[in-house]
């Protein structure tokens, strides 16, 4: 038996909060009956438990990683019919949804999973989980330009939170580098409009981690489950960082 809140937070339903509000006002029933104290618990695999009239489903929690390959949808399905990330995860019947997203030609880690609340955490702007990216870009960025995206530089949509960069890589020949970039926010393709700013724009981008979690040894375009350490690591993250930015 678990608290009424959590299963539709766990069910993504919505936050905890806003389960707690729509609890109180009377939205939610369980096998036919309306609650509306916060103490109430319920069965999510025995018990039917509806809001607004609608059945949420008491399914097993997944959590995967997949190593995305570019070309690819980070969306459980197209309209247009190209591939999409679900498209990669042969035998997975649950229906799961990725935790925020990677650019069409983005690759590496991406978390998918069926716990709402999971990826509200994981997700949510308060909550600031380190993300890192190796980003090949044309030319090499001097130092003092890697200095402004370290400190935060301004972009259309105001200014970006200190980052952590490094060179990674330089190619002089080729006359690019690529460079290991950790970033707290998750603003729409932000690290491609971070190097575009310093007008070292990225050629190839790359998920390498996410929060502690490392994308390696992961095969492109395969998938594994997270074991209980790597799901709890990543909710301590979560709530470690939000504390910490507080
Ligand atoms: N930043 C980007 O620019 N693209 C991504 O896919 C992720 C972060």
């Amino acid at each position: 038996m678990e608290r009424l809140q959590k299963i539709l937070a766990q069910a993504g339903v919505a936050s905890r909060r806003k389960c707690e509000e729509m609890i109180q006002a009377g939205l939610v029933e369980v096998n036919g009956e309306k609650v509306t104290e916060l103490g109430a618990k319920a069965d999510p695999a025995a018990d039917v438990i509806t809001v607004n009239g609608k059945r949420i489903r008491g399914e097993k929690k997944l959590y995967l990683m997949l190593n995305k390959p570019k070309g690819v949808i980070t969306s459980a399905t197209d309209p247009q019919g190209r591939k999409v990330v679900t498209d990669f995860l042969p035998g997975i019947k649950e229906r799961v949804y990725p935790v925020g997203r990677l650019d069409y030609d983005t690759e590496g880690l991406l978390l998918l999973t069926n716990d709402g609340e999971f990826a509200n955490l994981l997700t949510h702007p308060s909550h600031h989980v380190p993300k890192t990216y190796l980003a090949t870009v044309r030319g090499v960025p001097h130092g003092t330009s890697l200095e402004k995206l370290q400190k935060g530089i301004k972009l259309e949509d105001g200014m970006t939170a200190p980052a952590e960069v490094e060179y990674h890589d330089i190619d002089t020949e080729k006359n690019q580098a690529t460079i290991s970039i950790t970033i707290y926010e998750g603003r729409n393709r932000q690290v491609r409009r971070m190097f575009d700013a310093i007008h070292h724009p990225v050629i190839r981008l790359k998920r390498v981690r996410f929060g502690e979690l490392p994308l390696s040894p992961l095969p492109r375009g395969k998938y594994r489950h997270l074991n209980e350490e790597e799901i709890k690591e990543l909710r301590d993250i979560a709530m470690k960082s939000h504390n910490i930015h507080k």
